[in-house]
């Protein structure tokens, strides 16, 4: 079974997503009863479309997450036009520390995906708050950079976006870190098909996807959402895929007391492995301050 734990427009669509890849059982969890019962009823009456015959339930309660595989942590506040999601750290903190009680409580077992920005702070918070071991929690945030990324490269060759390839590590935020190395279409390296000036636009582009969709709706869904369901397909039926996931690193890429995002290899047990790259000296040098600026962050949450 899956928990997902915030029933708004993201954790909706997430759970969404994973009735459609007929993942598992889904249990929906809002403060809010009348939202998670309302989405877990709409999305039941969807089901003879989606072919899946297993349940969704909506509920306030958070016992019903007893025994899940998945835990998909997607409440808190979201970004407002102009906000960065650093913006949203002490507010949501202080859910994630009320989440955080109740898994250690009612699903001690389970996998924990974190989605609720800002996503590295809050992964890093969660693992403190629960003592899970690091590979079984994660946050949600470069493999969404990272679709991004590639529908910009397509975009940009005017090719289709499933023959592209592409990596972005570091913080889920102004700070991350699109890896023009590790990027190519085909196999081919994009620094062979694309200019540098394109590709520092596609970087820019990439930086600013969240807030450019922000600014016209006033939030993502479907492009966290499907991300979600891709780490959680890869995670449920043991795939074994490899993408950028945000992790509490123990001396791996030289770091420590952090959570931040690095490829790993994603599967039954959670992390499977983390995947160690070198990386070009623009990569290293943005990496750093990628460090630095998640872990200014951890130390100002932890004297707030
Ligand atoms: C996004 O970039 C919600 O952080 C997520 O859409």
């Amino acid at each position: 079974m899956i928990t997902v734990i915030g029933a708004g427009r993201v954790g909706s669509a997430a759970a969404f997503e994973i009735l459609r890849y007929k993942l598992s059982d889904v249990v929906l969890i809002d403060t809010n009863l009348n939202q998670a019962k309302g989405e877990a009823l709409d999305m039941m009456q969807a089901s003879p479309a989606l072919e899946f015959d297993g349940t969704i339930e909506g509920t306030n309660d958070f016992s019903q997450m007893q025994d899940s595989e998945l835990v998909i942590v997607t409440a808190g506040v979201a970004r407002k036009p102009g906000m960065s999601r650093i913006d949203l750290m002490n507010t949501n903190a202080k859910i994630i520390r009320s989440i955080s009680k109740n898994i250690v409580k009612y699903a001690s077992d389970s996998k924990l995906m974190i989605v609720t920005n800002p996503v590295d702070i809050m992964t890093y918070l969660c693992y403190s708050e629960t003592n899970f071991a690091p590979n079984h929690i994660f946050g949600m945030g470069n493999i969404l950079d990272t679709m991004r990324f590639r529908s910009h490269i397509a975009s940009e060759l005017n090719v289709s976006r499933e023959d592209t390839r592409a990596l972005v590590i570091g913080e889920h935020g102004d700070f991350m870190v699109p890896l023009v190395e590790y990027a190519s279409v085909s196999g081919i390296p994009l620094t062979n098909l694309l200019t540098t000036s394109q590709i520092e636009k596609i970087i820019q582009k990439t930086i600013n996807s969240g807030s450019n969709v922000i600014k016209l709706k006033g939030n993502t869904a479907f492009a966290p959402a499907s991300a979600i369901a891709l780490m959680a397909n890869a995670i449920i039926t043991g795939r074994n895929r490899v993408m950028s996931v945000s992790t509490c690193l123990k001396g791996q890429y030289g770091q420590s007391n952090l959570s931040i995002g690095v490829p790993v290899v994603l599967g039954k047990t959670g992390i499977e492995k983390i995947i160690e790259i070198k990386l070009s000296d623009n990569s290293q040098e943005k990496f750093n301050a990628s460090v630095t600026a998640i872990k200014t962050a951890i130390a100002a949450l932890k004297n707030n």
